[in-house]
């Protein structure tokens, strides 16, 4: 397969991820998004990740950017600050071609080098067998479903919550506090 690029996110990227994310809120059911951000939210989302100390990646093909991952705070409140949440979206097209996972995987990396200690996915959809599939190859566990929180499309969606440590995890305090 043609050679794919995982390198950090510029603002540069934005339009390519506005567009790959705008189809996922039009058609999917991944993101419980009803109307899709344009380029001037995705950059304020994209800045605002950036000054917390949060990592953005993408991935491109051939200098194409194809998809991309991001952790952004999982809740506000201050005692959560060693949990991220991720986020991880791809062109349609290519789906199923280890992309994804490879996303996840330097996402994952990187939030360990950076001192988090637990990673969430809250999963739009318990249908959504590609998101469950690759958060499961890249370690994460099933905690369980939220079932029929969401609304869209005319029917109820759950949400899928699936976790892994990072680093040490809960073995040793975090160095700073
Ligand atoms: C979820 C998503 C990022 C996965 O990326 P991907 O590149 O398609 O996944 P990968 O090829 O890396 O798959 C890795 C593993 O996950 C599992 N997997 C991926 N897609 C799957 C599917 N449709 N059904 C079942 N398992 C699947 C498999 O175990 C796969 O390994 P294998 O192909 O060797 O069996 C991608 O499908 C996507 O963008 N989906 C729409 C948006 C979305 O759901 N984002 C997640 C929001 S929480």
């Amino acid at each position: 397969m043609t050679d794919v690029e995982i390198r950090p996110a510029t603002e540069a990227d934005l339009a390519a991820a506005t567009e790959i994310y705008e189809h996922a809120v039009r058609y999917g059911t991944a993101t419980f998004e009803l109307i899709p951000p344009d380029l001037a939210e995705m950059t304020r989302r994209f800045k605002a990740l950036m000054d917390g100390g949060f990592p953005y990646f993408v991935a491109a093909i051939e200098g194409r950017v194809i998809g991309y991952a991001y952790a952004g705070p999982y809740r506000p409140r201050p005692a959560y600050r060693f949990t991220v949440e991720n986020s991880v979206y791809l062109q349609p097209a290519i789906h199923r071609r280890g992309i994804g996972a490879r996303l996840l995987q330097r996402l994952i990396a990187e939030c360990e080098a950076r001192g988090y200690r637990q990673m969430i996915a809250v999963i739009g959809d318990s249908a959504n067998a590609g998101s469950i599939g690759v958060h499961a190859r890249c370690g994460f566990a099933m905690i369980g479903t939220h079932p029929n929180v969401g609304f869209k499309f005319g029917r109820w969606l759950d949400t899928v919550m699936m976790q892994r440590a990072l680093g040490d995890g809960a073995a040793t305090l975090p160095v700073a506090s």
